[in-house]
């Protein structure tokens, strides 16, 4: 049974099955005890953290001292209400610090993504790095547009992608969201709708560079044309869809609107014989 749920949890930290709408966590090795006090500091640490992300989205910090330091980053996704954000972090939060629901139950090194909300706690304080590790990569529509348009779509995807990191970036709340339509001929007019956000300590350039590593990436892990994916990592997360607008948009966040596309032709040539 143990062999068995080391297998498991191996699987789990290396493969990650894409579940849209559950969640994913990552771990490492090396655990710690119940009431240990890693455990103490760790609890500490994500009750300060979760206090401040249900207030600003997003928290990161440190508590105790060495060995049993612990680091911490703690986002809401932006568009969410803080309570819920809240509630949902501490219930991840008790999954892991030893009730036994999670694979990644008291592993010192421990990511958990959802859609809504994300943690990452770590005794090696990946804030100073800024690493982004680990990422997932959640293909939430695996739908295609057909093969002739894909990499004009996925051109387009980028394209505002790249719109919305750079409007988060510059932004003081670290998030955007944006929309540009697409249309291919013989198909409907649709919109694609994407959101990017950043933890809010990162700095402008380090968001923003954040960020385009995960829109570079995109594309080579997920293959071409797909309809909607989600990217989670620890310092930064972004998301695109085809046709769902799968945020709501706040009084203070204005949508980055790309203007209308007008897709690259194929000629067609008449000939009078
Ligand atoms: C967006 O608004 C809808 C309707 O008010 C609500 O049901 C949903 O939970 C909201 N989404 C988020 C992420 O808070
Ligand atoms: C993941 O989601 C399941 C239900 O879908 C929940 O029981 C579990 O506690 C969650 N785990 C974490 C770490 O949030």
């Amino acid at each position: 049974m143990s062999n068995l749920l080391a297998l498991a949890i191996l699987l789990l930290s290396t493969t990650p099955a894409a579940t849209a709408g559950g969640n994913q966590s990552f771990c490492s090795d090396a655990t710690y005890k119940r009431d240990s006090t890693y455990m103490s500091n760790l609890r500490t640490l994500a009750g300060a953290l979760i206090g401040d992300a249900a207030r600003l989205h997003s928290a990161t910090g440190a508590a105790g001292k060495d060995p049993d330091r612990v680091y911490g980053a703690v986002l809401c996704r932006a568009d969410s209400a803080g309570a819920d954000c809240a509630r949902r972090l501490r219930d991840a939060v008790a999954a892991i610090d030893g009730d036994g629901r999670s694979p990644c139950a008291l592993h010192r090194d421990v990511a958990v993504y959802s859609e809504l909300y994300q943690l990452r706690f770590s005794d090696r304080n990946f804030l100073a790095s800024f690493s982004n590790a680990p990422e997932w990569v959640d293909v939430t529509n695996p739908g295609t547009v057909p093969l002739v348009v894909a990499a004009q779509f996925d051109e387009r995807v980028t394209e505002l992608l790249a719109a919305v990191a750079d409007a988060a970036a510059g932004r003081p709340g670290r998030w955007a969201v944006g929309e540009a339509p697409w249309s291919s001929s013989g198909d409907r007019d649709r919109t694609v709708y994407g959101l990017a956000q950043c933890t809010l300590d990162m700095p402008p350039d380090h968001c923003r560079t954040c960020l385009h590593g995960i829109i570079a990436e995109r594309q080579q892990k997920i293959g071409n044309g797909k309809m909607g994916t989600a990217v989670f990592g620890a310092r930064c997360t972004l998301r695109y869809e085809m046709d769902l607008q799968f945020f709501n948009v706040t009084g203070n966040s204005k949508m980055v609107s790309l203007r209308k596309f007008l897709p690259k032709h194929v000629p067609v040539f008449s000939m009078k014989i």
